[in-house]
């Protein structure tokens, strides 16, 4: 099985926790693609009279030309399920996220649902987390003294770029940073560490909030649950 492959059957695996009414969180990134776009196909399949709130704008543009209604989340607060992929999943349930640099409306979305569902193809799974890079959300004005922080907490920092050399924004008109620090051994020290710096909007570690992991490999889908 390819890896797309595999995300294709875990995003459409996902949109059976879906039920008919519920107030549903989009996620962000191919994973998350693969499950709106079955969540979609099933929508006009069964009308499944749902609402959708999304973590991103991308997200957002994708469900509507789909035909799901998103709206925002000051008009949706509550949700029912949030479900999204992860750059990352230990055997806690801890992930990182932010590959796509979405980590902040996707904490804020995640928040905002009774039940997080996160979507993975096997080789997101890892032991301990830190290979993939930790990215921040920073405000623009505070880059050199958050760069200067990190330095001096030993967390690599490398603002991120687009190809061409140019800075990459997110959609709320923030820097990203991303951290290659290596090995996260202790993921709820590292969190505190950059989340009480001046300029840090949020960062991609999504501690104790994931209900359920489901992993598709060469297996087909299985669960991780806390
Ligand atoms: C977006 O900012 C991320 O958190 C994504 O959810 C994460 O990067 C997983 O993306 P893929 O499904 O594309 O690997």
């Amino acid at each position: 099985m390819t890896q797309d492959e595999a995300k294709a059957l875990v995003g459409k695996r996902a949109v059976e926790f879906v039920e008919d009414g519920m107030r549903v969180g989009l996620g962000t990134g191919s994973t998350s693609t693969m499950f709106i776009r079955a969540l979609a196909a099933r929508n006009a399949e069964k009308s499944l009279n749902i609402r959708c709130v999304a973590s991103s704008d991308a997200s957002a543009k994708l469900g509507r030309e789909l035909g799901l209604e998103v709206v925002s989340l000051s008009e949706l607060p509550e949700l029912d399920i949030y479900i999204d992929g992860a750059d990352e999943v230990d055997p806690q349930l801890n992930l990182i996220k932010g590959g796509g640099g979405a980590m902040l409306r996707e904490k804020i979305v995640a928040s905002s649902a009774k039940r997080f569902i996160v979507v993975v193809d096997s080789t997101k799974v890892v032991q301990t987390l830190g290979k993939f890079p930790l990215p921040l959300e920073v405000i623009k004005m505070a880059l050199p003294l958050v760069t200067s922080h990190l330095e001096k907490l030993h967390l690599n920092p490398k603002q991120r770029k687009h190809a061409d050399g140019s800075d990459y924004l997110t959609d709320e008109g923030n820097f990203v940073v991303d951290c290659y620090a290596g090995k996260i051994s202790d993921p709820a020290k590292t969190a505190d560490n950059v989340r009480n710096l001046v300029g840090v909007v949020e960062h991609g570690l999504f501690l104790g909030m994931t209900n359920l992991v489901l992993i598709a490999g060469e297996n087909g889908v299985t669960e991780l649950k806390p």
